[in-house]
């Protein structure tokens, strides 16, 4: 129960990483606010904490959209007045290089992928003031080392971090702290999507598994563990960091192969 009593809001909770990193905080003892835009998936993941016999609350909410951000804001903090714990999940991929991408791919994917991010922070902070926090923003290895053919995806997941390490010091004051995960390949519907585009997408995944030194993929659990630790009180006196999770994919230096 390492965050016992504690309210968390996870947003992209209804798939892959958010999913796995919601059902992971409600199995620890948070009461967990699952925050997605598809119905169908925020309902699947609140029944499935529910039948663990753990606590969560359904948003559907589109991180994109401030009125639905305040309501679900309101809507996790109204018994309390509190919040603990905010894990920025929700994000898209984009395939395509800065010459053959408009830039209106360009303003959407940081639309969902960046101002999501500062928006839902920015409401969130007060809540955490009184208290601290601890704030979690899903980056990635192309926000790293970049990612030709995904351009408007790896400069969106460069300001993650550099948005995590900003706002990292402009909190502390209010033991607030803000940390970012960037993980290589996990295997979740985002991934298979990706590999889905290619001819054969058997092949795809195979390469993609040699990338890592540790021959597989991450699993959405893999990085549940890690988002634990960062949003709890284990993690106290870390912030503004960024925490690759890759199977020693960068150190390879295997990544763009
Ligand atoms: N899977 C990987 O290999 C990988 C690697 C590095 C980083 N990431 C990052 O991890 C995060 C989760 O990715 P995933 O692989 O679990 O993807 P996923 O597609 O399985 O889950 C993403 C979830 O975000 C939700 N979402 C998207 N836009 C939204 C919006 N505007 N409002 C509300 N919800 C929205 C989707 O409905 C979906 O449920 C993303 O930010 C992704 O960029 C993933």
């Amino acid at each position: 129960m390492r965050l016992a009593d504690k309210i968390a809001i996870v947003t992209g909770a209804g798939s892959g990483i958010g999913r796995a990193v919601a059902m992971r905080f409600a199995r620890e003892g948070a009461r967990v606010t699952v925050v997605d835009r598809s119905r169908e998936h925020v309902d699947a993941v609140v029944a499935a904490i529910g039948r663990a016999n753990s606590q969560a609350v359904a948003a559907v909410a589109d991180v994109t959209e401030d009125a639905e951000v305040s309501r679900f804001m309101e809507m996790t903090t109204e018994a309390t007045g509190r919040l603990d714990v905010l894990v920025n999940c929700a994000g898209v991929t984009a395939f395509g290089t800065v010459l053959d991408s408009p830039a209106s791919e360009l303003d959407q994917v940081l639309a969902i992928n960046v101002r999501s991010i500062w928006t839902v922070s920015r409401a969130s902070i007060p809540h955490m003031r009184p208290s601290g926090g601890s704030i979690v923003n899903m980056a990635s290895i192309t926000g790293v080392v970049g990612a030709p053919g995904m351009a408007a995806y790896a400069t969106s997941k460069g300001a993650i971090i550099t948005l995590t390490r900003t706002l990292a010091l402009e909190v502390a004051e209010a033991a607030i702290r803000v940390n970012c995960i960037c993980p290589a390949s996990i295997d979740t519907p985002m991934l298979q999507a990706s590999f889905e585009r290619l001819d054969d997408p058997d092949a795809a995944r195979a390469r993609n598994v040699k990338r890592h030194p540790l021959g597989r993929l991450g699993t959405p659990e893999d990085v549940a563990n890690l988002a634990l630790f960062l949003a709890s009180d284990e993690a106290s006196f870390i912030t503004g960091g960024t925490y690759v999770i890759d199977g020693g994919a960068l150190l390879a230096r295997r990544w763009q192969d």
